[in-house]
């Protein structure tokens, strides 16, 4: 016979490691920001299950209807909480020089100063989440653990899909072994006795503030994405784009992919975009007719730490556990397996509501529903949206979904060795001047093309879109530290390698001359990225050209695809007055960083003009 043991429910304040000295930093903030209670957080189902039903009660979250949407809530964020602020985002190094030009600085001292009074009381009337974090997979060499203390019981569910969270990483904390990234983060919204709280708490003054050399994580006033989840953007990227410097690998934003041919070959690829340019949907691409037997595998979609093994190969981890995907534009047709990973335990945030008790967004459906409530609960039909010009979801509205739900995540997904880089891959947004796809020459004519990648700007951060800015390696918002000395690293990090990736860039947003996309995208992008694949194994063709190799009308696979070669050869057009104009646009971007810029950027430069 079975017994079950009745047990106490568990004292949340009690603290969950014997760390003295992440329990002493708890108190010490907790007395800083007087919150009503503190929780560890354990990371477990229960715990989960308990936050998001407090969520419901509180109206941060809707329920959504379980036999449609298993496992999935909504929820909808201020209308002036919904994308990254990088104009409040700040590299607090103890030298401006050290931040460069292409990131905030405010001198750390005045910068305590100031968040301390922000910070002061900012819990009151809260709980205080004491959330430990792993990026990476906590048994990974290449892994790095944080603990956020947040008021944000919407982060804290949010965290436990796009990390390792809870009483694994403590144990691992009681270790003592890896360093530890303290992570202060509030809403900036505190109750007053008696006082209701809103839906979505958060503040208009708003602060994303990171110090480099103590490595810690201040930020105040958001509960959106990027903001908030501190993980990701913030550690993942800034903070360990430091870390990384200092012991010679690489934080990059860029997706991971295993492209395996029909024979089992597997080939790793990473690839940087800027923010919302498809990185989510090339990490699961799914191969096109023609390609019968190939199979592109996820590691992930935007984050990779990557780091040389004692053989001299580059090797990635994907240090998230989730995906925090862009909604709009996700469909059966252009990425049936996000479709797949987010059907069950996920999270929508500013997505529209549908009267079933489900989530649309534009371009999900063919058809929009005949009526539903829009990102901001307001009635919403396609009458409305034509007539308003509003849209149902808004345009930044994401999804946080499990990476383990993905159907094409790689068996070794969670290797703590990572996979083996072959090949890295640049890409813009770019309606003219840059072909479908080209080779650079070699590792430091491939960081010039890194460094001097543009894009137009979307809607993943607060400001205008559609205007092209210089973006290098897709880093312009997530390098921690000065942009010069960062090309100087990619350009150091190639001393440890036996076998150097090759380097591609690649734009599948080149237009004709009435505006539209010449090249078709999505799956068909398979046929670039196996020429990429052939090309870093050595057995495809590439045409030298000015800019590097690339391939010719029969150096592609066309099986399944008809697409005309006077066509392909207008999306490779190279088109001299507007490569010189593109040169210039670089020297922009050089002309402020010229004191750190190392001197192979000027080289690769100089002889670029040569050769156009
Ligand atoms: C993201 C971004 O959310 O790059 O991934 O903005
Ligand atoms: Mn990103």
């Amino acid at each position: 016979m079975q017994t079950t043991i009745e047990t106490e429910p568990r004292n949340l304040a009690a603290p969950l490691s014997r760390n003295k000295h992440l329990r002493k930093w708890v108190e010490k903030m907790a007395q800083l920001t007087q919150p009503d209670a503190i929780h560890w957080v354990d990371g477990s189902q229960e715990e989960n299950d308990n936050l998001c039903a407090e969520m419901v009660k509180s109206g941060t979250f809707i329920k959504l209807n379980q036999d449609l949407w298993p496992g999935c809530h909504y929820a909808r964020s201020d209308a002036n909480d919904v994308a990254r602020v990088e104009d409040r985002t700040y590299i607090c190094s103890l030298s401006k020089d050290a931040a460069g030009p292409t990131n905030n600085w405010v001198n750390p001292y005045e910068m305590r100063r100031k968040l301390k009074g922000l910070f002061d009381g900012s819990m009151r009337g809260r709980t205080m989440y004491v959330l430990a974090f792993s990026m990476g997979p906590i048994d990974s060499p290449m892994s790095q653990i944080g603990v956020q203390l947040t008021d944000s019981p919407y982060v804290v569910v949010n965290m436990r899909i796009m990390a390792r969270i809870g009483l694994p990483v403590f144990r691992e904390i009681d270790k003592d072994v890896k360093r530890v990234v303290p992570c202060m983060h509030t809403v900036g919204a505190p109750l007053e006795p008696g006082q209701t709280d809103v839906p979505w708490p958060c503040n208009k003054e708003k602060y994303i503030v990171h110090f480099p050399e103590s490595r810690e994580i201040w930020s105040y006033g958001s509960g959106y994405g990027g903001n908030a989840l501190l993980g990701k953007k913030c550690f993942a990227l800034r903070i360990a784009s430091n870390i990384a410097r200092d012991e010679g690998w690489l934080a990059e934003h860029m997706l991971i992919v295993g492209v395996e041919n029909p024979e089992g070959e597997k080939t790793y690829v990473a690839a940087a975009f800027p923010s919302a340019c498809g990185k989510t949907n090339f990490a699961m691409l799914v191969p096109p007719a023609g390609f019968e037997g190939w199979k592109v595998w996820t590691i992930g979609d935007d984050i990779a730490w990557i780091k040389a093994d004692e053989q001299g190969r580059l090797h990635a981890i994907n240090p998230e556990a989730g995906f925090f995907g862009v909604a709009p534009g996700t469909s059966e047709k252009t990425n049936p397996n996000a479709m797949a990973t987010l059907r069950r335990n996920t999270i929508f945030t500013n997505v529209a509501l549908t009267p079933e008790g489900g989530v649309w967004w534009e371009g999900m459906t063919d058809e929009p529903p005949e009526e539903c409530l829009d990102w901001q609960g307001r009635k919403w039909t396609p009458t409305i949206g034509k007539e308003t010009g509003t849209k149902a979801a808004h345009p930044n509205s994401r999804f946080t979904a499990p990476a383990s739900q993905c159907p094409t995540i790689d068996p070794d997904w969670e290797s703590p060795e990572g996979v083996p880089i072959s090949a890295i891959i640049f890409g813009g947004r770019r309606a003219t001047t840059m072909p479908l796809v080209y080779q650079a020459f070699n590792w430091s004519a491939g960081v010039y093309t890194g460094a001097t990648m543009g894009s137009e700007t979307t809607a993943a951060a607060a400001g205008a879109v559609g205007k092209v800015r210089r973006d290098p390696m897709a880093m312009l918002p997530f390098c921690g530290y000065h942009m010069g000395d960062y090309f100087r690293h990619w350009l150091k990090v190639q001393r440890r390698l036996t076998q150097t990736p090759r380097i591609f860039h690649v734009n599948w947003f080149r237009k004709d001359e009435n505006g539209d996309f010449i090249w078709p995208g999505f799956r068909e992008n398979m046929r670039v990225l196996k020429w990429i694949v052939d090309r870093s194994r050595g057995r495809a063709v590439g045409l030298e050209t000015p800019i590097g190799w690339t391939p010719r009308y029969e150096d592609i696979e066309w099986t399944g695809l008809h697409f005309e070669r006077e066509k392909f050869e207008a999306l490779q057009a190279f088109d001299h007055q507007a490569w010189r104009a593109e040169v210039i646009g670089h020297e922009e971007l050089f002309i402020d960083l010229h004191d750190h810029l190392p001197p192979e950027i000027v080289y690769e430069r100089e002889l670029l003009i040569c050769r156009l």
